[in-house]
């Protein structure tokens, strides 16, 4: 980075969080395709935004369709894609927003980099434990069934690996759970972490 010199700004996040009476911190949804993270972060996002909170979803299909255009499936390019949505993130959170941010996420040391980019404490884990069955049965999408045929080459859990989180802050397995009781839960969490104002 040769050239470069970092700029100090006047208004910093904590003058936002003062301002706006707000916390702000990352939510982390991983998990297989079809696992539930889309419907789950969605569904999360709406009663935030009914308690009045600021927040913005970045969802992996969608953001696939513009800033990260360029990336395919491969191990660098998921890596990458990590790369650009934890910065996105991080400059939401200094913006002072509460970030839901939705993408399967397969690598354990990319997860990592998240955290250590945006700050261990202000990244919750949500690891949507559904089983590879379940979400191929479901198969919203048809991707499985492509996978399977051999049409849609690296799939993650087909042949291409998903590493489960061994520690995250809250599992749920979307085969047995509501949407409706996985959002009571992050709620709850939230309000006992002291992230609800
Ligand atoms: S990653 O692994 O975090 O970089 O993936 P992400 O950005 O979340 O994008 C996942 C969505 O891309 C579609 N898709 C695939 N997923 C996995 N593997 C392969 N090869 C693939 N090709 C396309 C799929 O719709 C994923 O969306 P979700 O919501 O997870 O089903």
């Amino acid at each position: 980075m040769n050239n470069l010199t970092w700029q100090n700004l006047k208004v910093t996040k904590q003058h936002r969080l003062m301002q706006k009476k707000q916390p702000s911190y990352v939510l982390w949804f991983t998990g297989l395709s079809g696992s539930g993270k889309s419907t789950l972060a969605n569904a999360l996002e709406q009663a935030l935004f009914e308690r009045g909170l600021h927040t913005y979803l970045l969802d992996g299909d969608n953001l696939r369709h513009g800033l990260n255009q360029d990336l395919g499936f491969s191990e660098t390019d998921r890596t990458e894609n990590m790369r650009r949505v934890g910065e996105v993130s991080k400059l939401f959170t200094d913006a002072g927003l509460i970030v839901l941010a939705a993408f399967i996420s397969p690598f354990q040391s990319d997860r990592s980099f998240i955290k250590d980019l945006i700050g261990e404490e202000n990244v919750i884990d949500v690891y949507l434990d559904t089983p590879l069955s379940v979400c191929e049965q479901r198969d919203t999408k048809g991707l499985y069934k492509q996978a399977r045929a051999g049409k849609i080459k690296g799939f993650t859990g087909i042949d291409s690996p998903y590493e489960a989180p061994k520690s995250a802050d809250i599992v749920f397995n979307t085969d047995i759970m509501s949407v409706n009781d996985c959002v009571s839960i992050i709620l709850a969490y939230l309000g006992r972490r002291l992230l609800l104002p």
